[in-house]
């Protein structure tokens, strides 16, 4: 079985569609002809994506201005979804703070929690019953590496993380034989756009330019993978490594070694 097809009325979901995989995700959705409906907080970035892939791939494409992390908007949005032919849903938008959690801001600490997994699990909640009962639909989950390990100095992100990276692959298999494929997405680091070399991150100077893989790429392989309903898509060496690192290595000796590097991130 495949994802669906593209249909005048389905629409397929990109949350976060304003950059990075995001970005990607709906570029390549839209250039496999199926129209959409983009999300995210910054509408101008949205607007400009939506006239850009409406020109080159003649889709529909619709546009909601919206923070995911704002209960009330976010089930406005959902039950909207509920109501609609939703055909594929990417549940990519996500933050991340670094640093000890006791320095950090609690009220935006909260926001991280609202968006990078209950907002993941309320969109998902709302296309379910549409998908289930035509027998088809697609779920992509951006979840991470990070999600595969304790990671002392950026633990909220972490946590979020282990969330939905356990709550994709858990509901994959509940949905067997229904027609609902469910994939995650668990990359390490992806290059979202090109550094200034004046203000790269440590993360930038320290892997080198052949390990790093593009969103472009990793929109590509995470369609791909969820046409195929793979359980887990972890694009690139470096991903690759760190997930097998993070989900084989014992916590006590990883959790401190992780941490010291994710201090100077941010710590
Ligand atoms: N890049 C990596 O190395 C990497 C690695 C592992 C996992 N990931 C995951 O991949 C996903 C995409 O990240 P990215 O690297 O592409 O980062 P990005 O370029 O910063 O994209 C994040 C997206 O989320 C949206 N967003 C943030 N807060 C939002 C809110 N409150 N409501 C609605 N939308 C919101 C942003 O749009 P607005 O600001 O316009 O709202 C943006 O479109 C995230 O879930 C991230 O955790 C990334």
């Amino acid at each position: 079985m495949s994802l669906p097809s593209p249909a005048p009325e389905a629409r397929a979901v990109v949350t976060g569609a304003s950059s990075g995989i995001g970005e990607a995700l709906a570029t390549e959705l839209a250039a496999r002809g199926h129209s959409l409906i983009v999300v995210a907080r910054r509408g101008e970035l949205l607007e400009a994506l939506a006239t850009t892939l409406r020109t080159e791939h003649g889709v529909t494409v619709e546009v909601r201005v919206l923070d995911l992390s704002d209960r009330d908007a976010r089930t406005a949005f959902a039950t909207e979804l509920s109501e609609r032919e939703i055909s594929i849903l990417c549940n990519n938008a996500g933050i991340a703070t670094f640093g000890p959690v006791s320095g950090l801001d609690p009220a935006y600490e909260r926001d991280q929690v609202e968006l990078n997994a209950v907002a993941v699990h309320d969109l998902t909640l709302a296309v379910l019953p549409g998908m289930i009962a035509r027998g088809t639909g697609g779920i992509l989950i951006t979840g991470s590496a990070a999600g595969n390990m304790a990671i002392p100095n950026n633990a909220t992100y972490a946590a979020t993380k282990a969330f939905v990276n356990t709550f994709s692959e858990s509901l994959r298999i509940e949905l067997k034989g229904s027609g609902v494929h469910v994939t995650l997405l668990a990359p390490g680091p992806v290059r979202t756009e090109t550094p200034d070399p004046a203000d790269a991150s440590i993360v930038d100077k320290l892997v080198p330019d052949f390990l790093w893989i593009d969103s472009t790429y990793t929109a590509k392989l995470s369609l791909d993978a969820l046409a195929k309903n793979k359980m887990r898509v972890v694009p690139g060496l470096l991903s690759k490594g760190m997930s097998i690192a993070g989900q084989y290595s014992p916590r006590s000796i990883s959790a401190p070694i992780v941490g010291s590097f994710y201090k100077k991130l941010g710590g």
